[in-house]
């Protein structure tokens, strides 16, 4: 089963696409998590990509795609994956079709988490993630037992540097300019799906798994 997140900035694509991989035994794959390991680890393409996501930016489309083709390939992702936060782009969305065309394979459902932008600023400025091991919390929508220390792994949680409102409002900016217009790709290749992302986070899974089987 191969999956991809679609939805603006903080519309509950990593909280969802945790839920999935967790019960369909599939990797996670979030290039967002990819580059914050990187720049915590100090690497080439972490200094590449803060530059970029300090902005609100999206980091280059050359950056991106072949991080993930070679990351697909890899071997637990024979029996698929769920993408979060990749494809991007029309030119990146392109690039996967590609390479799954090249062995056969297709992306099986493109699922939006529609959340309108005035809900967006205040999801981001309540979202709390973990140094650690990157687990995501929200002050009130999803709070952790005790306040401020990940249930996961007891590391501190963190306000991440581009949840901050002005860097939200560009992010928001972005999406509605170069990742809104994946809907309509996938929409053409009669995978899309919709599901609410503005009711509780246990509802909209369970929409999700509706869509892909219990
Ligand atoms: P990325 O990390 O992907 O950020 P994003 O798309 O802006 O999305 P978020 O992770 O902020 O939100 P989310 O939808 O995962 O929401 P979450 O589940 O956390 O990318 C960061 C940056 O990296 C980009 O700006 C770009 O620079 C770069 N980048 C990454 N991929 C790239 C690519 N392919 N190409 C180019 N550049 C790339 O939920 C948000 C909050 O709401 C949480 O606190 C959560 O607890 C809470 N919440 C979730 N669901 C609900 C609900 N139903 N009700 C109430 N609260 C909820
Ligand atoms: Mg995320």
């Amino acid at each position: 089963m191969k999956v991809i997140m679609l939805g603006a900035p903080g519309a509950g694509k990593g909280t969802q696409a945790k839920k999935i991989a967790a019960k369909y035994h599939v990797p996670h794959i979030s290039t967002g998590d990819i580059f914050r390991a990187n720049i915590k680890n100090g690497t080439e393409l972490g200094k590449k990509a803060k530059t970029y996501m300090d902005q609100g930016l999206l980091v280059p489309d050359e950056l991106v795609v072949d991080l993930v083709v070679d990351r697909v390939n890899q071997e637990d992702c024979v029996d698929g994956y769920v993408l979060d936060g990749f494809p991007r782009t029309i030119p990146q969305a392109e690039a996967l079709d590609k390479a799954l065309a090249a062995l056969g394979q297709k992306v099986d459902y493109a699922i939006n988490v529609e959340v309108p932008d005035e809900n967006i600023v205040t999801r981001m400025g309540g979202r709390r993630a973990c140094v650690g091991c990157g687990a995501t919390y929200h002050l009130e929508y999803a709070p952790t037992k005790k306040e401020g220390i990940c249930d996961a792994c007891g590391r501190e949680l963190i306000l991440r540097d581009d949840d901050k409102p002005e860097t939200v409002t560009k992010r928001l900016n972005v999406y509605h300019e170069q990742t809104q217009p994946l809907i309509d790709y996938y929409t053409q290749a009669g995978i899309l799906k919709e599901v609410d992302g503005t009711v509780d986070i246990e509802e909209v899974f369970r929409a999700i798994t509706v869509i892909l089987g219990e």
